[in-house]
Formats: structure tokens, C-alpha cells, sequence
């Protein structure tokens, strides 16, 4: 794109008709100046495209490295620079630093100066010493120093200089944009990299407490009901006869809540036997209401999925049915399973009365409710995602895709 810039039209030769001679003096007098406006209007159009240009392309980085190249590329424009260095300050916020770069100006290339420094160059800095110098700093505090070098001992270019301190500013604010954005990643990842840690411990206590429960206290409850029943035969039609059958009932009773307890916690089929054994358990014992219809749906028939996508899977149809059971009023029920190449598709649908899916999530999102988030952080984390589609009155949909393969170990 061109910048547009007044030239020299406002000025006029001279009006011929006076002396030849003067006229010819004035003339040339005339062209000296025009040539003299030529260079330094042009000089200044030129700057200005350059800016323009730089205003463009700065702003769309999103890597330090290369918007640093490009920082130095038109700082040497601008200035006239044959070398350009970059030193960041010791420590740009929490710990993040830039690299050091060193820019050839006639090769046009970047060096990082981690690593050696072209022999050329080094003997151009220690040469020049006039180097001009500026601070790049923004919100984020001192970003580091641009140091532009003159091409020769002589000095940098007449008139290329008015426009740098507008490039610092922009060159600033580029960088300090950079670096926002990279830390705002890293403490993203940080974040998801915590939630599943939390509930990859949530699922190993969950397992922990459903064992400990099943395999103590079930047992200990099995041994008093045994002892209880013994005690009974002897003492048929004794006094105690009824209070012993009453807490033999009691302890059944225990029991049964215990059993129901160590399944919630985390349904041994799901270790034992995989995920759609346990989505086909789940089904027919716990999605029970008057007046509906469940249906399981799998293909391959004998599909296994990682142990991370099985847990979520299985998680995500449990919240689903749970909802179905505790809102939809449905009458119908379809949990559908399938392996789509390197994905796992997961849909439970209901033909309940449906619901407005943004108001939910909102409301969700201030804290109303837990389901809808964690089913969507459970796909998240487990490397998939998740849709929600449903209307009022038109039932309900909730699909996850999730890997079918296992993931590499993270770095
Ligand atoms: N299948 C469904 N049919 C109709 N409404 C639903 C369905 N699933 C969710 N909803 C609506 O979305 C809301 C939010 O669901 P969410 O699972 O987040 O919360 P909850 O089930 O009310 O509580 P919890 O945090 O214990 O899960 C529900 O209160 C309900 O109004
Ligand atoms: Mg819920």
C-alpha cells in the first residue's frame, strides 16, 4: 500500500519572460530545490510506508522470536542501521524471557544470539560504537534494549530518524502483546493441567474408598450378619429371638447401602470389564422410571477406548442420564456408542422437554449448577470435546468425541 504524502506542487517555475539570464539562474536555482524537496519528501514517504507497512505486520505476530526479526528488519529500515540488536531485560514478568537477536541488515537475517554470533557482525558492533539505543517497555515492565548500528563509522543517513520513536511505541506494544498472550497460555495450561491432576484423584480415591468399602466394612458386615444368624439358631424361640432377626435386618440393610455406595463410587465393571459393559449395567439398574425406555447402542460391539476416555465417557453418560432421570420427563432414552477412525463418538439423546442450552451454561457459569461444566471438562481434559444441542420442547442431545487412541505422554 502507498502512503500518500504532499509533494512539491505548490511551487512554480519562474515566470520566463523577464532577463534570460536571471530567469536561467533562477531556474536552475529552482531545480537545486526541487531535487533538494524530491529527496527529503521522499525520504519522509518512504519512511511513512515503511511504518505502515511495520503497522501491519507487527501486530499480527504471535511468536517472540519472529516479531522480534521483524522488529529489527524495520528499525534497520527506518534508520538506515546495518546491524540491530536486541538484549532483554533479566526477567519479563513471572520468569518468561525473550531471546537476544541479532539482525544483519544486507543479508536480511536474524540471528539468535543464543547461539554464536556470525565473526562478521561481532566485528561490526565492536567497530561502531555510536549505536543508537532505545528501551522497548510496556504494562508488563522493561521488555529489553533495540540498538541500531550505523552501516559505517560515518554515521546513520540524514533524515531517516523522525519516525523511530513511533516505531518504539508500536514495537512496544507488539512485543508486551506477545508476551501477554504467551503467559495468558501458560497459566491456561497450568490451569487444565491442575483440573486433571484433581480429577484423576478424585478417580483413584473414588476407586480407593469404593474398595475399602466393599472389601472392610462389607466383609465385617457379612462376618456380624453370620454371627447374628448363628446366635439365632440357638436362641430359637428365646426372648432374643426378635431383637436378633431385627438387626439382621439392620445389617442387610447396611449392606445393601453399602453395595450401593462402592458401585457409585466407581463401578468395579468399568476396571473389570470395560466401558460398555458398565454404560450397559449402568442402564439397566440405574436409569429406572416409570414409563421409560432405555436403549444402548455400540459399535464395534467389543470396543475399548484408553482408560482416560473410558473413565470420561463413562462419567459424561452418567451425568447425562442423570439428567435425563432428575429434568427431561422423557419417555425415551438412546445412549449411542461408535468408533469413528482415530474418535470415539458418544451421544445420549432424550426425547424429553428439552431446555435452552446458553442459559444453562450461564447460569452454570455463576455457579448454579455443577453437570454441564464438568461434562465438558471431562471431555476437555480427556483430549476430546463436547456439544450440547436441545431446544424447549424438543428434546435433548449431548454429544463427546474422545481419542480412541491412547495420547503421548506430554512433555
Ligand atoms: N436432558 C435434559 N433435559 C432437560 N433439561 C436439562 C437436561 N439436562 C440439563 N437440563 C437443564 O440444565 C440445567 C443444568 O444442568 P446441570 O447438570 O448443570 O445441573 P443440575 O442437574 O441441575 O445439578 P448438578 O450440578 O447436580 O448436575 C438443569 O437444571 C436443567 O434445567
Ligand atoms: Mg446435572
Amino acid at each position: 500500500m502507498q502512503a500518500h504524502y504532499p509533494r512539491q506542487r505548490a511551487l512554480s517555475p519562474p515566470d520566463r519572460g523577464s532577463s534570460p539570464a536571471a530567469a536561467d539562474i533562477l531556474q536552475r536555482s529552482y531545480q537545486t530545490l526541487f531535487t533538494a524537496l524530491e529527496q527529503v519528501f521522499g525520504q519522509e514517504a518512504q519512511g511513512l510506508q515503511w511504518l505502515q507497512e511495520a503497522c501491519l505486520a507487527l501486530p499480527g505476530q504471535d511468536n517472540a522470536a519472529s516479531l522480534l526479526e521483524a522488529i529489527c528488519h524495520y528499525a534497520a529500515q527506518l534508520s538506515g542501521a546495518s546491524v540491530v540488536t536486541f538484549e532483554p531485560s533479566a526477567k519479563v514478568c513471572s520468569g518468561d524471557r525473550l531471546p537476544p537477536l541479532i539482525y544483519d541488515a544486507e543479508a536480511d537475517r536474524a540471528f539468535l544470539s543464543a547461539g554464536p554470533t556470525p565473526p562478521g557482525l561481532a566485528a561490526q558492533i565492536r567497530e561502531r560504537r555510536s549505536a543508537l539505543s532505545f528501551s522497548l517497555a510496556g504494562r508488563v515492565g522493561a521488555l529489553g534494549t533495540l540498538k541500531l548500528y550505523p552501516p559505517k563509522p560515518g554515521g546513520f543517513p540524514a533524515g531517516r530518524q523522525p519516525l523511530l520513536q513511533p516505531f518504539i511505541a508500536l514495537a512496544s506494544l507488539a512485543l508486551q502483546n506477545v508476551v501477554l498472550v504467551h503467559q495468558a497460555r501458560r497459566s491456561q495450561e497450568r490451569m487444565q493441567g491442575l483440573s486433571r491432576q484433581l480429577l484423576e484423584a478424585q478417580e483413584t480415591e473414588r476407586r480407593h474408598i469404593a474398595r475399602e468399602l466393599h472389601d472392610e466394612v462389607g466383609q465385617n458386615l457379612t462376618a456380624i450378619k453370620i454371627s447374628l444368624q448363628t446366635m439365632e439358631r440357638y436362641l430359637e424361640g428365646g426372648r432374643l429371638e426378635a431383637p436378633i432377626a431385627e438387626s439382621i435386618a439392620i445389617v442387610d440393610g447396611l449392606l445393601k447401602q453399602v453395595q450401593a455406595l462402592t458401585v457409585g463410587l466407581r463401578p468395579p465393571v468399568l476396571d473389570d470389564l470395560g466401558l460398555v459393559a458398565a454404560l450397559r449395567w449402568y442402564l439397566e439398574r440405574r436409569v429406572r422410571a416409570p414409563g421409560l425406555r432405555a436403549r444402548l447402542s455400540v459399535w464395534p460391539h467389543a470396543l475399548r477406548l484408553p482408560p482416560e476416555s473410558e473413565t470420561a465417557c463413562f462419567r459424561i453418560a452418567q451425568e447425562a442420564l442423570t439428567n435425563i432421570l432428575r429434568h427431561a420427563e422423557a419417555s425415551r432414552v438412546a445412549v449411542l456408542l461408535r468408533r469413528r477412525g482415530r474418535e470415539a463418538l458418544l451421544i445420549v439423546h432424550d426425547n424429553g422437554k428439552g431446555f435452552d442450552v446458553g442459559a444453562g451454561q450461564a447460569a452454570a457459569l455463576q455457579g448454579m449448577s455443577l453437570g454441564l461444566l464438568t461434562m465438558e471438562e471431562r471431555a476437555r481434559l480427556a483430549g476430546g470435546r463436547l456439544e450440547i444441542r436441545s431446544e424447549p420442547g424438543k428434546g435433548t442431545m449431548v454429544c463427546a468425541l474422545l481419542p480412541a487412541r491412547a495420547r503421548r505422554p506430554s512433555g
